[in-house]
Protein backbone atom coordinates (compact mmCIF):
# COMPACT_ATOMS: atom_id res chain seq x y z
CA UNK A 1 0.00 0.00 0.00
CA UNK A 2 1.28 3.49 -0.86
CA UNK A 3 2.03 5.77 2.07
CA UNK A 4 -0.93 8.00 2.81
CA UNK A 5 0.13 11.61 3.26
CA UNK A 6 -1.68 14.14 5.37
CA UNK A 7 -1.24 17.64 3.95
CA UNK A 8 -2.79 20.84 5.25
CA UNK A 9 -3.10 24.26 3.64
CA UNK A 10 -2.76 27.35 5.80
CA UNK A 11 -2.64 31.11 5.45
CA UNK A 12 -4.51 34.25 6.39
CA UNK A 13 -7.90 34.97 4.77
CA UNK A 14 -7.41 36.29 1.25
CA UNK A 15 -4.15 34.38 0.67
CA UNK A 16 -5.87 32.36 -2.06
CA UNK A 17 -4.91 28.92 -0.75
CA UNK A 18 -8.21 27.17 -1.53
CA UNK A 19 -7.70 27.66 -5.28
CA UNK A 20 -4.66 25.40 -5.13
CA UNK A 21 -5.99 22.44 -3.15
CA UNK A 22 -7.04 20.74 -6.39
CA UNK A 23 -3.53 21.12 -7.82
CA UNK A 24 -2.13 18.98 -5.02
CA UNK A 25 -5.04 16.50 -5.08
CA UNK A 26 -4.77 16.06 -8.86
CA UNK A 27 -1.02 15.54 -8.66
CA UNK A 28 -1.31 12.88 -5.95
CA UNK A 29 -4.00 11.11 -7.96
CA UNK A 30 -1.79 11.15 -11.07
CA UNK A 31 0.86 9.44 -8.98
CA UNK A 32 -1.58 6.67 -8.13
CA UNK A 33 -2.69 7.81 -4.68
CA UNK A 34 -6.26 7.82 -3.50
CA UNK A 35 -7.04 11.29 -2.17
CA UNK A 36 -9.60 12.88 0.11
CA UNK A 37 -10.05 16.66 -0.05
CA UNK A 38 -11.55 18.20 3.05
CA UNK A 39 -11.62 21.38 5.14
CA UNK A 40 -11.71 22.80 8.68
CA UNK A 41 -13.77 23.74 10.45
CA UNK A 42 -15.87 21.13 8.67
CA UNK A 43 -15.53 17.81 6.90
CA UNK A 44 -18.39 15.98 8.65
CA UNK A 45 -22.09 16.74 8.96
CA UNK A 46 -21.68 17.89 12.59
CA UNK A 47 -18.46 19.82 11.94
CA UNK A 48 -20.07 21.65 9.01
CA UNK A 49 -22.95 22.66 11.31
CA UNK A 50 -20.41 23.91 13.85
CA UNK A 51 -18.53 25.75 11.08
CA UNK A 52 -21.61 27.77 10.33
CA UNK A 53 -21.80 28.86 13.99
CA UNK A 54 -18.06 29.48 14.34
CA UNK A 55 -17.96 31.70 11.25
CA UNK A 56 -21.16 33.65 11.83
CA UNK A 57 -22.27 33.43 15.47
CA UNK A 58 -20.80 35.83 18.00
CA UNK A 59 -19.13 33.74 20.72
CA UNK A 60 -16.42 34.48 23.27
CA UNK A 61 -12.90 33.14 22.83
CA UNK A 62 -13.06 29.93 24.92
CA UNK A 63 -16.39 28.90 23.41
CA UNK A 64 -14.93 29.47 19.95
CA UNK A 65 -11.88 27.33 20.76
CA UNK A 66 -14.01 24.50 22.18
CA UNK A 67 -16.31 24.52 19.16
CA UNK A 68 -13.32 24.39 16.82
CA UNK A 69 -11.76 21.45 18.67
CA UNK A 70 -15.14 19.66 18.90
CA UNK A 71 -15.51 19.99 15.12
CA UNK A 72 -11.91 18.79 14.68
CA UNK A 73 -12.38 15.73 16.90
CA UNK A 74 -15.44 14.66 14.92
CA UNK A 75 -13.54 15.22 11.66
CA UNK A 76 -10.48 13.29 12.87
CA UNK A 77 -12.38 10.32 14.25
CA UNK A 78 -14.89 9.93 11.44
CA UNK A 79 -12.94 11.02 8.38
CA UNK A 80 -9.22 11.78 8.66
CA UNK A 81 -8.00 8.84 10.77
CA UNK A 82 -10.03 6.19 8.88
CA UNK A 83 -8.85 7.58 5.52
CA UNK A 84 -5.17 7.55 6.53
CA UNK A 85 -5.56 4.05 7.97
CA UNK A 86 -6.97 2.88 4.63
CA UNK A 87 -4.03 4.42 2.76
CA UNK A 88 -5.97 7.41 1.46
CA UNK A 89 -4.10 10.74 1.37
CA UNK A 90 -5.86 13.61 3.13
CA UNK A 91 -5.54 17.19 1.87
CA UNK A 92 -7.22 19.60 4.27
CA UNK A 93 -7.97 23.28 3.79
CA UNK A 94 -6.73 24.31 7.28
CA UNK A 95 -6.05 22.25 10.39
CA UNK A 96 -4.78 22.83 13.94
CA UNK A 97 -2.09 25.32 12.92
CA UNK A 98 -4.99 27.66 12.08
CA UNK A 99 -6.16 27.43 15.69
CA UNK A 100 -2.74 28.43 17.00
CA UNK A 101 -2.48 31.24 14.44
CA UNK A 102 -6.04 32.63 14.69
CA UNK A 103 -7.16 31.87 18.25
CA UNK A 104 -3.66 31.84 19.81
CA UNK A 105 -1.80 34.65 18.08
CA UNK A 106 -4.81 36.47 16.62
CA UNK A 107 -7.09 36.43 19.69
CA UNK A 108 -4.31 36.02 22.32
CA UNK A 109 -5.79 32.75 23.58
CA UNK A 110 -3.42 30.84 25.90
CA UNK A 111 -1.05 28.75 23.73
CA UNK A 112 -0.47 26.15 26.48
CA UNK A 113 -4.20 25.47 26.76
CA UNK A 114 -4.35 25.14 22.97
CA UNK A 115 -1.51 22.60 23.16
CA UNK A 116 -3.38 20.57 25.77
CA UNK A 117 -6.56 20.61 23.74
CA UNK A 118 -4.51 19.64 20.69
CA UNK A 119 -3.05 16.64 22.54
CA UNK A 120 -6.47 15.38 23.58
CA UNK A 121 -8.08 16.03 20.23
CA UNK A 122 -5.36 14.50 18.08
CA UNK A 123 -4.97 11.30 20.13
CA UNK A 124 -6.27 8.29 18.23
CA UNK A 125 -6.62 4.98 20.07
CA UNK A 126 -4.80 1.96 18.66
CA UNK A 127 -5.52 -1.72 19.28
CA UNK A 128 -2.49 -2.55 21.48
CA UNK A 129 -0.19 0.44 21.70
CA UNK A 130 -0.75 3.75 23.38
CA UNK A 131 -2.72 6.34 21.40
CA UNK A 132 -0.89 8.07 18.60
CA UNK A 133 -1.14 11.73 17.64
CA UNK A 134 -2.26 12.63 14.15
CA UNK A 135 -0.37 15.58 12.64
CA UNK A 136 0.03 16.76 9.06
CA UNK A 137 3.11 15.38 7.30
CA UNK A 138 3.34 18.60 5.43
CA UNK A 139 1.92 22.12 5.69
CA UNK A 140 1.64 24.45 2.70
CA UNK A 141 1.68 27.97 4.10
CA UNK A 142 0.35 30.61 1.72
CA UNK A 143 2.03 33.74 2.97
CA UNK A 144 0.90 37.21 1.99
CA UNK A 145 0.92 40.71 3.51
CA UNK A 146 -2.37 41.39 5.35
CA UNK A 147 -2.90 44.67 3.45
CA UNK A 148 -2.87 42.85 0.11
CA UNK A 149 -5.04 40.02 1.43
CA UNK A 150 -7.57 42.62 2.63
CA UNK A 151 -7.71 44.17 -0.84
CA UNK A 152 -8.43 40.75 -2.34
CA UNK A 153 -11.13 40.04 0.24
CA UNK A 154 -12.82 43.39 -0.32
CA UNK A 155 -13.52 42.30 -3.91
CA UNK A 156 -14.97 38.96 -2.81
CA UNK A 157 -18.20 38.15 -0.96
CA UNK A 158 -19.54 39.48 2.36
CA UNK A 159 -17.06 38.96 5.18
CA UNK A 160 -17.51 36.35 7.94
CA UNK A 161 -16.41 36.95 11.58
CA UNK A 162 -12.76 36.32 10.78
CA UNK A 163 -12.58 38.06 7.43
CA UNK A 164 -14.01 41.18 9.08
CA UNK A 165 -11.02 41.39 11.46
CA UNK A 166 -8.46 44.21 11.28
CA UNK A 167 -5.11 44.28 9.51
CA UNK A 168 -3.50 44.19 13.00
CA UNK A 169 -5.32 40.93 13.76
CA UNK A 170 -4.06 39.38 10.50
CA UNK A 171 -0.55 40.65 11.22
CA UNK A 172 -0.65 38.64 14.45
CA UNK A 173 -2.12 35.59 12.69
CA UNK A 174 0.64 35.82 10.10
CA UNK A 175 3.30 36.02 12.81
CA UNK A 176 1.71 32.93 14.38
CA UNK A 177 2.10 31.03 11.13
CA UNK A 178 5.69 32.26 10.83
CA UNK A 179 6.45 30.97 14.35
CA UNK A 180 4.88 27.58 13.57
CA UNK A 181 6.87 27.37 10.32
CA UNK A 182 10.08 28.18 12.14
CA UNK A 183 9.41 25.50 14.75
CA UNK A 184 8.89 22.75 12.16
CA UNK A 185 10.98 23.75 9.13
CA UNK A 186 11.06 20.21 7.69
CA UNK A 187 7.26 19.99 7.53
CA UNK A 188 6.45 23.50 6.37
CA UNK A 189 6.78 25.01 2.94
CA UNK A 190 6.19 28.73 2.51
CA UNK A 191 4.43 29.64 -0.72
CA UNK A 192 4.74 33.28 -1.70
CA UNK A 193 1.06 34.01 -2.24
CA UNK A 194 1.27 37.57 -3.58
CA UNK A 195 2.23 36.34 -7.06
CA UNK A 196 -0.06 35.57 -10.01
CA UNK A 197 -2.26 32.48 -9.69
CA UNK A 198 -0.16 30.77 -12.40
CA UNK A 199 3.08 31.46 -10.53
CA UNK A 200 1.66 30.30 -7.20
CA UNK A 201 0.40 27.15 -8.90
CA UNK A 202 3.87 26.53 -10.37
CA UNK A 203 5.43 26.90 -6.90
CA UNK A 204 2.85 24.53 -5.39
CA UNK A 205 3.59 21.98 -8.13
CA UNK A 206 7.31 22.23 -7.57
CA UNK A 207 6.89 21.79 -3.83
CA UNK A 208 4.61 18.76 -4.05
CA UNK A 209 6.83 17.14 -6.67
CA UNK A 210 9.94 17.47 -4.54
CA UNK A 211 8.07 16.26 -1.48
CA UNK A 212 6.73 13.14 -3.16
CA UNK A 213 10.15 12.46 -4.70
P1 LIG B 1 -11.51 29.66 5.22
O1 LIG B 1 -10.67 28.46 5.42
O2 LIG B 1 -10.78 30.90 4.88
O3 LIG B 1 -12.62 29.26 4.19
P2 LIG B 1 -13.25 30.18 3.07
O4 LIG B 1 -12.17 30.26 2.02
O5 LIG B 1 -14.46 29.41 2.68
O6 LIG B 1 -13.53 31.49 3.73
O7 LIG B 1 -12.47 29.99 6.47
C1 LIG B 1 -12.36 29.46 7.68
C2 LIG B 1 -12.21 30.55 8.71
O8 LIG B 1 -12.12 29.94 9.99
C3 LIG B 1 -10.95 31.37 8.54
O9 LIG B 1 -11.27 32.73 8.65
C4 LIG B 1 -10.08 31.00 9.70
C5 LIG B 1 -11.03 30.45 10.70
N1 LIG B 1 -10.44 29.37 11.52
C6 LIG B 1 -10.01 29.65 12.80
O10 LIG B 1 -10.11 30.80 13.27
N2 LIG B 1 -9.46 28.64 13.55
C7 LIG B 1 -9.33 27.38 13.08
O11 LIG B 1 -8.83 26.48 13.80
C8 LIG B 1 -9.77 27.10 11.75
C9 LIG B 1 -9.65 25.72 11.20
C10 LIG B 1 -10.32 28.13 11.00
Amino acid sequence: MKKAFFISFEGIDGAGKSTHLSTVCDYLQEKGHRVLKTREPGGTELAELLREKILHHDVEALTEVLLIFAARRDHLIKVIAPALQEGICVVSDRFTDATFAYQGYGRHFDLDILSQLENWTHAIAQAKDKPYQIQPDWVFWFDIAPELAAQRLAKARAADRFEAESVDFFDRVRSGYAARAQARPDQWVRIQADQTIAQVKADVMQAIQSYIA
